[in-house]
């Protein structure tokens, strides 16, 4: 069977750090791994637009922010179709059918769609699109045969339920959808990078995000500002490792080559973190070696997106044809869902002969 990627994101902003150590990074790995027949990758407007139907604009403004996010972290339209969710009709269809293979009460126990009802504070006024958008969710996976769908670990919610109703599918109407997998990040680090306030999520409105398209300057003004450990006043007091942020993002970009350039009285992350337990490291130490990291790992992609800010009318080019590619995958599994439920009624010469037949007979 052939190997086949999906995964996209909301453009509702800039895409930040923590897309990227959390699904970017090892997409365009993935992609330049080889080992994938086909790899897509979407920007989920239609998504986006299911608690945001009051600001289209917001989402049309960020079509092309998520678009240079992608291309500057080396996602290579040669390799991976990159595309626009809304342009592809089919995958609305196939969520129309696929709303009667799910019940109301399974969806309203997804913990991904419970939290984030609770996160916008909907209570009792929930847009019905809003809440059955784990559902068009499978139907982006399904619609191209998805078998590895790498996300962030607050996606794997969606990924079980696109996989429930697979089974569901196959099992009514015979063998047609592919079940995925999901793909979450290696480290605990990259699974849910904090912002740099040390609140659990990052998130524009909090103010605690670094973005991919931050200047440098912006990159290590954030840095140095970072949340460490509240009770680490002296740089001979022991400090802990538990919250601090500056260690988590070591943990999710330092690799020990990083020590050679930047810090070579340590040999790795452990020896560092070991002398920061046992006091006598200072805080600034420690973010002024984060900043050298981090700019090392940004500093590429700052310059790609300082290009590609350039052609902006080719990308727009790039998501049209990734689009009419997205298009064409998509029709055909639309095809082999609408034969399996047999409501492919003008192919089906079986069908209308027997009709016939049968009132010929009158
Ligand atoms: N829900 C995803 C997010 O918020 C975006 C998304 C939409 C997605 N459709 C998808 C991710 C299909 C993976 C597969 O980031």
């Amino acid at each position: 069977m052939s190997k086949i990627i999906l995964t996209g994101d909301r453009p509702t902003g800039k895409l930040h750090v923590g897309h990227y150590v959390g699904s970017l990074r090892r997409r365009v790995e993935l992609q330049n791994s080889g080992e994938y027949d086909k790899i897509f990758i979407m920007i989920a407007d239609a998504q986006a637009l299911t608690d945001n139907a009051d600001n289209p604009e917001k989402i049309r403004q960020n079509i092309i922010e998520v678009a240079l996010d992608y291309l500057s972290c080396g996602l290579d339209p040669n390799k991976s179709t990159l595309f626009i969710q809304s342009q592809i009709q089919e995958l609305t269809e196939l969520s129309f059918y696929y709303m009667n293979l799910v019940t109301v009460s399974r969806l309203q126990r997804n913990p991904t769609v419970k939290a984030e009802i609770q996160m916008r504070n909907f209570e009792t006024s929930i847009p019905v699109g809003f809440f059955t958008y784990p559902i068009s969710q499978a139907a982006d996976i399904t619609a191209f045969k998805a078998t590895t769908v790498p996300v962030g670990e607050d996606q794997l919610p969606m990924i079980e339920q696109c996989r429930e109703i697979v089974r569901k599918f196959n099992s009514v109407y015979g063998d047609t959808l592919v079940e995925p997998e999901a793909l979450i990040p290696q480290t605990q680090a990259c699974c849910r990078l904090p912002g740099i306030d040390g609140k659990a999520k990052m998130s524009k409105s909090l103010g605690n995000c670094i973005y991919l398209s931050d200047s440098a300057d912006e990159v290590r003004t954030k840095v140095m500002s970072m949340f460490t450990d509240p009770n680490h006043l002296k740089i001979t007091d022991p400090g802990s490792l538990e919250g601090n942020t500056v260690f988590t993002y070591l943990d999710a970009f330092c690799k020990e080559e990083h020590f050679g350039r930047y810090l070579p009285e340590y040999a790795n992350l452990d020896e560092l973190k070991a002398h920061y337990q046992r006091g006598g490291l200072g805080d600034v130490k420690v973010k002024k070696f984060l900043n050298n990291v981090m700019q090392e790992e940004l500093e590429p992609i700052r310059n790609r997106r300082k290009e590609l800010e350039k052609q902006i009318p080719d990308i727009y080019e790039i998501l049209k044809k990734g689009s009419e590619v997205a298009r064409q995958e998509a029709a055909k599994t639309m095809a082999d869902v609408k034969a399996a439920m047999k409501i492919n009624y003008f192919d089906d010469a079986a069908l209308i002969a027997s009709q016939a037949e049968k009132y010929a007979q009158d």
